[in-house]
């Protein structure tokens, strides 16, 4: 396993998540546990990028449940179709939130995120997480982001939760 993530500090985004990709991979690659991978995967992404809030968030039932992250405490549970979260549950694709302040329904778990990106995890059609990913900018992400971190969802070995 990688001990240390090397990702340039000149790096453009599109080429972060191009180095972080394969660094993911492998990391990913050496160990089975969900838990252990998605903590690795939140930090990873707050050290390449600094965001100010990386993580999971878990389908259970008819809610979303916290899971591993990096960042400040957050709201654990958020209902289908609820936020930007739940809004990127309910339609199954990535949703991009230029400003929070303007998203009907926008959870506020902390004032200082700004923007926010939601991209959502399919196994065989069906939602079983979301990556959430907040940014104490506005206008923060683009698709350069929805790719990247939909990449990076893609590399993980998710199961249908039982
Ligand atoms: N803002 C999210 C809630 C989760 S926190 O950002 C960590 C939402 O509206 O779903």
């Amino acid at each position: 396993m990688a001990e240390e993530l090397i990702v340039r500090a000149d790096a453009t985004r599109q080429e972060r998540y191009a180095e972080l990709l394969p660094q993911i991979r492998s990391l990913v690659g050496s160990e089975s546990h969900l838990v252990a991978n998605l903590a690795n995967v939140a930090a990873a992404l707050k050290q390449a990028f600094g965001f100010f809030w990386v993580g999971f968030y878990l389908v259970d039932g008819d809610t979303l449940v916290l899971g591993p992250f990096q960042g400040p405490i957050a709201c654990t549970r958020i209902p289908y179709g609820k936020g930007v979260c739940g809004c990127a549950w309910k339609e199954a694709r990535t949703v991009i939130v230029p400003d929070v302040d303007a998203f009907p329904g926008h959870i506020a778990c902390s004032s200082a995120s700004k923007s926010e990106i939601v991209v959502p995890v399919k196994v065989d059609g069906e939602v079983v997480a979301v990556l959430d990913v907040d940014s104490d900018r506005l206008d923060d992400f683009t698709a350069i982001d929805a790719a990247g971190l939909e990449a990076v969802v893609a590399a993980l070995p998710w199961t249908r939760p039982a």
